[in-house]
This record gives structure tokens, sequence and C-alpha cells, in this order.
């Protein structure tokens, strides 16, 4: 860890509960790594201390915080301004603090984004099905279709696919197709796509045993991307790599939505090997 100065800049991570993140470790692995006078640190913020929270990070000059649950939504009201994709998913990650005037930004989205085309996928003109519609859903739907995707949104409870899509119709003219998560409708959305992003909470600890997608409608030529990062590597991925799919894990999310933070803190570029490093290590000390 640098040490700590008169002129140590401060950031950190929001959250209820907040022990297990990961974030500490991938940002001060970042600062050192590039000689950066900043420290960021864990706040463990109630619900109800929220807005106190908020106003500390004015008040003590506090640079830069990301937002995890139960915050990302109810952290809105409290900014001055939102960049478009916050703005347009409702739900904000990193706050950016100039001067006092706070900025609230969505770089969950945008480091799916990152972590897909760092594998040269470009969504453009692909169907991309898209497994779930709760917040983590909104994020991926939002930023494929704003990336050219056509989407099939399949989820447990339809009515929530359809409010899904249709709260992105009126931003983009992508086709967004929503179903019942059913294996029947999964084989028909798969048809013509090769780009399967799960989104559920099906699969992560403690029910590893589980999966969305029935393994024979796995096969080579796709992508299958997890969102899950506990475990690493998901029933879903295991089978997807057995098929032959190439497969990305939710710890790349991870990393990609804190490097674009960092850059928001820093203006520096930021060092993804060092940040995965460190996230890697994080969530293996965890076990
Ligand atoms: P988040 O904000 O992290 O996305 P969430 O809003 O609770 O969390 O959403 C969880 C997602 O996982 C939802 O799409 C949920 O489906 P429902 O909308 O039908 O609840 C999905 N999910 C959770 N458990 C599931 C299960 N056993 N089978 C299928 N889908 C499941």
């Amino acid at each position: 860890m640098n040490s700590i100065t008169g002129k140590t800049r401060v950031c950190g991570i929001i959250g209820d509960p907040i022990e297990h993140t990961m974030s500490p470790a991938m940002h001060n692995a970042a600062f050192e790594a590039l000689g950066l006078d900043y420290v960021y640190l864990p706040f463990h913020v109630r619900r109800e201390e929220l807005a106190c929270a908020i106003n500390g990070m004015r008040a003590l000059n506090i640079v830069g915080l990301n937002v995890t649950i139960p915050h990302k939504v109810d952290v809105i009201p409290l900014l001055d301004k939102l960049d478009a994709m916050a703005e347009r998913v409702k739900a904000v990650n990193t706050v950016v603090n100039e001067n006092g005037v706070l900025t609230g930004y969505n770089t969950d989205a945008p480091g799916f984004l990152q972590a897909l085309r760092s594998r040269s996928i470009e969504p453009e003109g692909k169907k991309i099905v898209v497994l779930g519609a709760g917040g983590a859903a909104k994020g991926v739907s939002f930023i494929l279709a704003e990336a050219g995707a056509d989407l099939a949104i399949l989820n447990r409870t339809l009515s929530r696919a359809e409010e899904l899509a249709s709260q992105i119709a009126p931003y983009y003219q992508n086709k967004v197709k929503a179903m019942t998560l059913s294996e029947e409708n999964l084989k028909q959305a798969l048809d013509g796509a090769n780009v399967l992003v799960n989104n559920t909470s099906v699969g992560m600890v403690p029910e590893v045993d589980q999966t969305p997608v029935p393994a024979r409608l796995l096969k080579s030529g796709m992508t299958v991307f997890d969102i899950v990062y506990n475990p690493l590597e998901t029933r879903l991925l295991g089978e997807a790599k057995a098929a032959g799919a190439c497969t990305i894990d939710g710890l790349d999310m991870l990393v990609w939505q804190g490097v674009l933070a960092f850059e928001k803190f820093t203006g520096r570029k930021a060092p993804f090997e060092i940040m995965k490093e460190a996230a890697t290590k994080a969530l293996a000390n965890e076990k």
C-alpha cells in the first residue's frame, strides 16, 4: 500500500453488506502500479444513512465512490448530474466528485460491453439472447441495444421481461423480444443467435448445481457470458466450454467496470491486467 500523506486522495465503495467487495484490492493495486497518491476504502453504509454518506462525500472531499447493492437506484436523487447510460438504466455504480458537484455514472453496462469487445465480439447487427430481467439484465440489455444488437430477453417471470423490453423501445430501434424462460423458447431464441448472456442468479453459490440452459442447447461457435462470478466457473460455463463454446465469466465484467471507474476517478488509463490479478486473488481469499 502507498504511504498515506496529507495530499492522498480518497476513493471508496459504499454498500450493505460490503465486507466481500473486491474493489479495494483492485483499485489499490492499480494506484500502486501507477504510483498514484490515492487510496480506496470500503464503507459500510446502511439504507437509512445513504443521504448522510453522500453529503459526507462532499464534506470530506472524497473524490470518487463506487456504489453497490442496495444503493444503486436510491443514490440517484442525491446526485447533481447523471450520464446518459445511468439516466437510461436508472442505476449508478460510480460517483465522481468535482469540487462538490457529484456526477453519477453507470460503468457496469459499458464494463460488460468492454468484456465482450475484449474477446473481439462486436454486438452490432447480432442477435443476442439475454437471460433475466432484473437490475443486471437491464444494464446489459440497454448497452447491447445501444451497441446495435437485436435482443431476445428470456425471464422466468414473463411480465418483467416485457417491462424491460418496453423500457428499451423508446430509446432504440433494435428488435427486442420478450419471452418466458423455457427450453422451447431458448431453442427458438438461440436459432440464429451466437451470443448468450446469463443475468439470472441461477448457478450462483450455494446453488452451484443449477443452470438456466440445458447443456444440449449449447454449441461450439457460441459465446456464453455468465455475469455470475461466484463461482467463477458456473455449471453453465463449464457445460458451454465442454460443448466447445467461447466463455466469458463475471469477473471480467467486474474488472472492466472497475477499469472504467478508475479512469473516471483518476483521469489515467487503468492497468487492466493488474486489476484482474488483484480481483482474482481477492476472490480466492474469500474462499
Ligand atoms: P439483479 O438486480 O442482481 O439482476 P434481481 O432483480 O433479483 O437481481 O434479478 C434476478 C434475476 O434472476 C431475475 O431475472 C430472476 O427471475 P424473476 O424475474 O422471474 O424473479 C432470475 N432468477 C432468480 N432465480 C431464478 C430461478 N430459480 N430460475 C430462473 N430465474 C431465476
